[in-house]
């Protein structure tokens, strides 16, 4: 299983280097048979370790440039990361990306032969409406994304179930990633609400390859605990 965690806007550098110290001795103590990811902010980008791949959570699609507030390649470089975000709901609908420069970032970061994790999910409004409303919705997101794409990972977050403790059903996750599967060769994370409760079955469902998790994976001792329930 892949084993991804979104930080967010949560962790600093310091406490970041604990978390992967930790994790990877945890990681070296009891070995896991998973793919573990973290996602940390952009202040505490740091190497990846043997155990432990890190990735950023969002960059521009440049090597450098006037670009106020945003890193490029050539930042990323410096701790040779080749990993990246894209898509996330939070990007989408906070920050205002639209699916256009998703696109665009999506193309430059499959260029330079990154490892994509690319974000798909349906507002509450959308799920409500029956699950080809869902199925419309999220195969729109993926307009101007090539699917065939040899190091993608797409990842199913519902907008609903992220941070409200409201995790989608395994009916709804089971379904979902059934339909994503007719087209989609890569692996699929489901996020939304994972946590110790409701990971093993989460990872029962059939095309469920790994999690991306926030909140319960901002402790390490937690998000290794969840890898361990499904080992
Ligand atoms: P939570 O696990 O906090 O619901 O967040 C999910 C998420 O958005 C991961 O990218």
């Amino acid at each position: 299983m892949i084993f991804a965690a979104n930080f967010k806007t949560n962790h600093t550098r310091i406490s970041t280097m604990q978390y992967i110290m930790q994790l990877q001795e945890m990681l070296d103590t009891n070995p896991v048979n998973h793919q573990v990811m973290i996602f940390p902010p952009m202040s505490a980008l740091l190497p990846s370790t043997e155990a432990v791949k890190v990735g950023t959570q969002n960059a521009w699609h440049t090597q450098n440039g006037a670009y106020t507030g945003e890193i490029g390649l050539e930042q990323l470089a410096e701790f040779d990361i080749d990993t990246i975000l894209i898509g996330h709901s939070e990007r989408r609908n906070i920050i205002g990306e639209s699916q256009e420069l998703l696109a665009q970032k999506f193309d430059y970061f499959a260029k330079n032969n990154f490892l994509i994790i690319y974000c798909i999910g349906e507002p509450i409004e959308v799920r409500e409406s029956g699950e080809e409303a869902v199925a419309e919705y999220l195969w729109d997101q993926f307009d101007g994304i090539d699917i065939n794409y040899n190091r993608l990972i797409v990842a199913y977050e519902p907008i609903w179930a992220i941070g409200t403790g409201r995790s989608a059903t395994v009916d709804e996750i089971n379904s979902t990633h059934n339909e994503l599967r007719k087209r989609v060769k890569a692996p699929l994370l489901y996020g939304g609400s994972v946590n110790q409760n409701n990971i093993v079955d989460i990872c029962k469902v059939s095309n469920v390859d790994g999690v991306l998790v926030g909140s319960a994976s901002l402790d390490a001792k937690n998000f290794y605990e969840m890898m361990r329930l499904v080992n």
